[in-house]
């Protein structure tokens, strides 16, 4: 595997089109509309007058999503096109949002402890992950709620492999390994990585969802979409500082 620094992978997610970002503006992307945000928005639960953090917001589409549900939202993402797409969209339409251009394992002084911290689809992007999942937990308030969405280590490239095959296989789980993308890397790791990692932090697993896809809600996406009808692409994890 290249030798991928966290600069290097914060460069490459720095350079998404606009085109992209404007795509994604509103609620992410269709697996983002269907299977995370209402699990995320439901772990979260009421946000209204909560300091939230957005932990690698990317285009700003979630900070956005929890300011209008009235949290106090601090967005921090390091790469420059997405970071400038969220302080424009901030500047088009003031919802009292506070971007933090910044590296989660480098982070400035953000400021009083949050009630929740999310990082959506942010951890499998880092090479030092283990220092932004640090990073996160040390934001919070004892006993506040920290939520993260990877995809699921157990179906990777789900998606790619139902086209192709019709099922999903695989031939590799436990060594990590690169997955490149059109906008940047995001890293493989294993299900307990992620999981025994979060527990030596001393956080407490409060709830875990592999959210699968609506049989009606797949006949009107893209191809090969069902294979999100019987297996998890996601994994979605809550819990909670210890106090
Ligand atoms: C797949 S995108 C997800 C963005 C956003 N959370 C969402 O759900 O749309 C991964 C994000 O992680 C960000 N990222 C990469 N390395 C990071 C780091 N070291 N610290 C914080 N964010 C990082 C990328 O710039 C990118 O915005």
């Amino acid at each position: 595997m290249t030798e991928w620094t966290n600069d290097m992978a914060i460069q490459r997610w720095g350079t998404m089109p606009r085109t992209l970002l404007e795509q994604m503006a509103h609620d992410g992307d269709f697996a983002k509309r269907h299977l995370i945000n209402p699990v995320l928005l439901h772990m979260l639960g009421d946000v209204a007058g909560r300091r939230v953090l957005d932990a690698g917001c990317g285009n700003g589409y979630l900070s956005r999503m929890l300011a209008g549900r009235g949290a106090r939202t601090v967005g921090v993402e390091p790469g420059q096109s997405l970071f400038d797409f969220a302080v424009e969209q901030e500047t088009v339409a003031p919802q009292g949002i506070r971007y933090i251009q910044a590296d989660l394992c480098a982070l400035p002084d953000l400021g009083a402890p949050f009630d929740a911290v999310v990082a959506s689809m942010v951890l499998p992007a880092i090479p030092d992950w283990t220092g932004a999942m640090q990073a996160c937990v040390h934001a919070l308030k004892p006993g506040g709620l920290f939520v993260f969405t990877v995809n699921h280590p157990c179906f990777e490239q789900l998606w790619t492999a139902w086209r192709d095959h019709g099922e999903y296989r695989t031939h590799r789980y436990l060594a990590e390994y690169e997955i490149p993308g059109p906008s940047g890397a995001n890293f493989h790791r294993t299900l307990s990585t992620y999981l025994n990692q979060l527990t030596s932090l001393g956080c407490h697993l409060t709830e875990i969802a592999e959210p699968g896809l609506a049989p009606d809600v797949a006949s009107d996406g893209p191809d090969g979409i069902d294979a999100y009808v019987h297996l998890p692409n996601f994994l979605i994890v809550a819990a909670r500082r210890a106090t």
